[in-house]
Parts: C-alpha cells; structure tokens; sequence
C-alpha cells in the first residue's frame, strides 16, 4: 500500500470558486478518488491563501477586517468545494497557528543556512494610503510609446515592459495620488544558489511534465534571480521573525508561506486524527530522510509553475524537509473556445453552476477532456449537454434500466447463478486494469473513453438479445434471467469504473446493486445468485433551459463588471510575480459608471488597408473608413492573432471619439473594437457587410 499526499492549489480568500477552478479541484478529486479505490493510502488537503494585500484591501472596502473576510469566504469555499463532490480529507488556512510556526521555522533554517539576505529596494509608495505599490496598483503613460492609462509592469499597447518608477505620470490605482519614490530594506531567498539542485530536481525521477521541464529550461537560461520575500506594513500576514527591533515590522510575502499552508494543513489533521485508527505521521510525509517511504503530490494551474517547481523545492530543500515527489499542472478552462467572459454569462460561478444544473454533469465532462498534458481545456456548453445525455443517461443509465426491470419483476431480483457470456465480462473485467492505469497517469479522458467502449460493447449485447421480446416468448425464462444478468454485471463494472468521477450516482447504484464495495479489486468477483434492489432512475437529461438559465444568471450578476474589458485595452492577464498575489481572473475590476460608458461613440467601419508595422511586433495599422472626410488611421495590439489580409475589407467597430494617441509609429485616431485578453487572444469584432459606414452604433 502506498502513502501519498496530494494537494490542490489554496484559492484566494479574496474571490468565489468558479468553474476555472473546479478544473484542478475535480481533477484532483477525481485521482483521489481513484488511487483510493485502488487500494492505496491517500491523504488530500487544501487551504484558503488568506494572505496579502489584495486579500487587505478587499477587507477594507468590505468594510470588516481581514479575519472576518476571510472567515466568510472560507465558508463559501467550502459550501462550493462539498457541492461539487470535492473530498478534502482536511481544508484549512493559511492564516492559521500551524502555517505561521512552519514558515518561521523554514525562514529560520534558510536564514541559519545563510540563503536569506538584505537590500534596500526602492519602490513607488502611495502617501495617502501610507503603502508601497505593486506594479498592479500603479499606471501612468507608457515610456516608450506615450499611451495613457498603461500599468506599472508592461505597456499593453506596445508590449514593452518595464520597471513601475519608468511611467511617466504615475498615479495610485488605489488613492489617485501621485506616488512617490520610497527606499526600504526587502528580505531575498538566494535562489541562484540552488540553480544546480534544481536543475537537476526537474529532471529527475518524473518529477514535472515534459512540457513545465522545458519552460523551466528556459528560465534557467534566462537566469534566475534572488527572490523577494519580504514586504512592509501594512499587510495582512506573519511578520517576519528576528529582524532588528529599531527597524519596521516585515512580512512574509503572501507566496512565501502560501505552498507552507499544505503542510500547515495537513499537520491540522494529523493533530485532529491523532489517537484515531486513521492516525498520520507528519514527519514520515515531511521529513527529508523519509522521502522516499511517502509521496506528495501538488496538482496546480499552469499559472503557478514558477512558485511550485522552483521556489518552493529550492525552499523545502534549504531547509532540509523533504520535496514533492511529482507537481501536475493543468491548463486552463475556456469556454465555448474563448477565455470565460462576464459579458457572454460564460464566467461562471460554483454555486450558480449548481444552481442550475448538477454537478456531476460537469464532473464527467471534465474527466472527458483531461490529459496529463498541459492544454487549455475547453467547456463547449453545447457539446457538455450532447456528450452527457448520450454518455451518461443515454449508454450507461440504460443499460440498468433495460434490464433491472425484468430481474425484479419477474425473478425477485435475483441474478442467475452462472454468467453466460463469461468472454464478454472477463474482457470488461480486463479493460479495467487499463482504465485504472489511465486514471493513475491522470489520462482521464482515455479512462472515460474506455469506458463508453465497454457501454457500448453492453448495449450491443443487450440489442442482439431483445430480452424485452425474449421475455414474450414461451420458455425462456431461464435465457431473459441469463441475459439481464449479464447486463446487471456489465454495470456494476461501470459504476467501478465511474466511481472516482461519479461518487454520488455510483454511490446510489450502490445501493440498487446491493452492494458494499465499489473499490477496483472489487468487481473481479461477479455477482451470481446476488440479489438487486429495485431500480430508481440515476440521472436525469441535461436540458437546454437550464444551461440557458445559468448563463442567464451569470450574466445578469456579472455583467457590468465585464464592460470596461471589452476594448483593445482589456487587462493583461499575466500573472508575474509582481502581479501574482492577484486573482487571474479580472477580479480587480475598476468600475466605469454608466455615463461614461454612453460617453463612447462607436461606429461602422470598413477597413481600407491594414498592415504590419515595422519594428512593432504587438501592433496592426488600419486605414478605417469610418464615413467622414478622410480615412482615420488606427493602431491595435493585435498582431499576434491576425494577419492583415483576414481583416482588409471586413466591417469592424471603431471607437471614433477617443482623442488622438501620440504613438512611436504614428498617431492613433481610434480603436479597433475587439474582445478577449491580449496574453490568451483578442478577436476583432466583425460586422455583416450590409452595415452601413459612419453608422453609430448605440
Ligand atoms: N493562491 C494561489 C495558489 C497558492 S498555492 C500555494 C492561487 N489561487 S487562485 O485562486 O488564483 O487559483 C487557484 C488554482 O485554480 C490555481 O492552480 C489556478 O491555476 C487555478 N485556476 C484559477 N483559474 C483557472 C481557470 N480559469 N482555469 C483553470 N484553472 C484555473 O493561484
Ligand atoms: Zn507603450
């Protein structure tokens, strides 16, 4: 019997869980689940990351303190995570008795170990909310280019990047207030100094993908530096132990004792489990001589890379604890192909989700797209209602219903004593060994895939049969019994198979087949003179209202705050470690009110030309015919994702009242209407050609 622990991502204290989130959550879930009914010994633990100042700040606009905020949503992150059938052996929080003693006593080691050092950084302070600003919280006009409105960390019209003090004209996104230069002492992890470690630790033993392997490789090329771990009050955090009492208070960084909280957690439940025949062992998962009798597991985004597969082993190993035996990451959920949008109702919440639909569908339709790769994965909302109708109530539902209706009529619900079509089910039987491996390999899809093939190979059986014409005819008795019998069996292999994606309707079948046990080594035993329960219907269609309606209901709690981002300046997402204490996912919206958004003209345009720009690898340059005298030239960061032939001659959208933009390549009379994010992708809106130029479009 293995040991393993195995992690989610901590979500921030600071946001709802939403369907992008429950990819990792499910897919985690699901292996749990599925390593447990082989046999092993898994633990699985997660937190809320209750730390950092947009966790501060949000508090504050809420108007409670950081501990209330926290508190509150750690209840709603777990109301959510129970619905979706998430089964955390242990939830908890980083900001928690057990996470502030082990990120002291890491800070410690490192410390002692001489891998933490000093310098003074000088950063732009906002003097009227008395704090240091991250890049996310400053903009001003971009150095190289003169566009307004850029943010502290890369121009998003020219794609330049930058240090926040280079911004001409800074402002606070905060207060407002011009920012001003302020000098602190910052506390650095060495990180250089594990570079060879680490070098070696990617590569090794299986640790990480293919893919994350190489994206290490090339940040290894690029050079890694020290890491910043301090920061300064105020934030809502640990303060950082034994720094000289003359000086101000410093605080871990939230990412330093962030991946801390999957020990912190799961040395909670050792304490709750203490005593109880479910005891665990801290030091036989943590400590560094015992890595190789345990395993652990961290399943994250593919946004999170850098801080899971460098800095926390590096921290881990400086410290002489023991390091992950594999991190998975997994890419990121699109919807109807394009990044989740509150204005299409695609962004959708965990508990409007279950409002509407059940959360099993979306179980399974994950489970049917995941791989061990690092791929985007897409929610195609028609396709999720075809593939689970047809899948789940349409193959596997049915194979029961046509059948357990008979056993229990007729013969009391007993099944025959001999299985007649030994082949069949024994090849069932060894199909699930390569499901199980499927599972294990994180390939759900595949398991999914050989799954629907033994449905399908059960349905032939049971339409070549016809025990419902069997069953009209004189004498057969015997053969009617024979061949729903064997059909009963083929399901409980199903719901076997099912059951790490399924516990809830698996668990129901459960009682229906009378059984105990749904655990792998479980279905090598057939059931022969075993005795059903009657047969109640496990699962309904999804129908097309209700996906109609959660998308409805998504939009109408979401909308206005998706309304800025439908420009060519929608935030970037990129989530460097300057930026990655936010949310990924717009959280930090800065809302317009209605007036301004009336206040932009937009009107039909056909593009006359549209070229590359020397020099400009981000832009496009259009020549827009918008109706008036003379043809407006425009620029749009959208190189990337067009090449200028697919977008000569088409009908788009310009806003036409913006005044004029001073840019490196010429001034910009407008912008191009296009939706999307510039890191995933913008598309430009088109219009029909019936359209008339000049047109305002209200
Ligand atoms: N708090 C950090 C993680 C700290 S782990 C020591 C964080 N939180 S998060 O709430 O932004 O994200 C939690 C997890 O959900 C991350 O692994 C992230 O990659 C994942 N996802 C968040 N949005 C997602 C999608 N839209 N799609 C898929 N996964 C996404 O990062
Ligand atoms: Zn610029």
């Amino acid at each position: 019997m293995r040991e393993i622990l195995v992690t989610s991502a901590l979500p921030y204290a600071n946001g709802y869980i939403h369907l992008g989130h429950l990819v990792e959550y499910i897919q985690t879930d699901i292996w749990v689940r599925a390593m447990k009914a082989q046999g092993h010994q898994v633990t699985y633990v997660c937190a809320d990351d209750a730390h950092g100042t947009a966790i501060m700040l949000k508090a504050e606009a809420n108007g409670v303190t950081p501990e209330e905020q926290i508190a509150s949503v750690k209840a709603s992150h777990e109301a959510d995570f129970s619905k979706f059938l998430i089964n955390f052996d242990n939830y908890h929080s980083t900001h928690s008795e057990e996470n502030k003693q082990f990120s002291e006593l890491i800070y410690r080691r490192l410390n002692d170990a001489g891998h933490i050092s000093t310098k003074d950084v000088e950063q732009l302070f906002d003097p009227e909310k008395q704090l240091f600003l991250a890049d996310r919280f400053v903009k001003g006009t971009c150095p190289e280019c003169d566009s307004p409105d850029q943010y502290g960390d890369n121009c998003e019209v020219c794609g330049t990047t930058y240090d926040a003090t280079d911004l001409k004209d800074p402002h606070s996104t905060l207060s407002n207030a011009t920012p001003v230069l302020k000098t602190s002492k910052h506390y650095f992890f060495d990180l250089p100094e594990f570079e060879q470690f680490l070098q070696d630790w990617t590569r090794s033993d299986n640790r990480l993908q293919t893919s994350v392997a190489n994206k290490l490789q090339e940040w290894f090329e690029a050079g890694l530096a020290s890491w910043d771990i301090s920061r300064d009050a105020p934030y809502f955090g640990f303060q950082i132990p034994d720094t000289p009492s003359d000086e101000p208070d410093k605080y871990f960084y939230v990412w330093l004792d962030a991946p801390v909280g999957y020990m912190a957690s799961f040395k909670n439940l050792c304490d709750k489990r203490a005593g109880t025949d479910q005891a665990l062992d801290f030091d036989r998962y943590w400590a560094q001589e015992n890595e190789h009798k345990t395993e652990v597991y961290h399943f994250i985004g593919k946004d999170i890379v850098y801080f899971h597969a460098l800095f926390w082993p590096a921290m881990l190993a400086g410290s002489e604890l023991r390091t992950p035996t594999g991190v998975f990451a997994h890419g990121f959920l699109m919807v109807n192909g394009e990044k989740m949008s509150k204005s299409r109702g695609t962004f959708i919440k965990a508990e409007t989700y279950a409002e509407h639909l059940h959360p099993e569908y979306l179980r399974y339709y994950f489970a049917s797209k995941l791989s061990d790769k690092v791929e985007d994965i897409n929610l195609d909302l028609e396709d999720f209602m075809q593939k689970v109708n047809s899948d789940l109530v349409g193959k596997v539902v049915n194979i029961a219903s046509r059948s357990a209706g008979f056993l229990v009529k007729k013969y009391d619900g007993m099944l025959s004593e001999i299985c007649v079509e030994s082949e069949l089910l024994e090849d069932i039987t060894k199909t699930g060994d390569e499901i199980a491996a499927a599972y294990e390999n994180r390939e759900f899809s595949r398991a999914m895939r050989l799954i629907m093939q033994c449905a399908d190979k059960a349905n032939e059986y049971i339409d070549a049969k016809k025990p419902w014409s069997l069953a009209k005819l004189e004498g057969t008795e015997q053969e009617v019994q024979d061949v729903c019998s064997v059909a009963i069996n083929i399901f409980r292999q199903l719901m076997v198979y099912l059951a790490p994606v399924l516990p809830e309707l698996t668990n129901n079948a459960k009682a229906f087949l009378n059984l105990d046990d749904l655990s792998f080594a479980s279905r090598n035993e057939w059931l022969l003179g075993h005795k059903i329960n009657k047969f109640k219907p496990l699962m309904q269609r999804i129908e097309e209202k209700d996906i109609e309606a959660m998308v409805e209901d998504s939009k109408a709690s979401l909308a206005q705050a998706d309304a800025p981002a439908a420009t060519t300046d929608s935030k970037s997402a990129a989530k460097n470690e300057a930026s990655a204490e936010m949310n990924t996912d717009d959280e930090q919206t800065d809302y317009i009110g209605i007036e301004d958004f009336a206040k932009v003209e937009m009107k039909v345009a056909h593009v006359l030309e549209c070229n590359h720009v020397e020099g400009a690898d981000k832009l496009l340059q259009f020549t827009l015919d918008v109706g008036e005298d003379k043809p407006r030239n425009v620029f749009s960061g959208i190189r990337k994702f067009y090449e200028p032939e697919q977008l000569t001659g088409k009908k788009v959208i310009c806003v036409t009242n913006l005044a004029p933009r001073k840019m490196k390549f010429g001034v910009s009379e407008g912008m191009v209407l296009s939706t999307g994010e510039p890191k995933t992708g913008l598309t430009v809106v088109t219009l029909p050609d019936a359209c008339v130029v000049g047109d305002v479009l209200a």
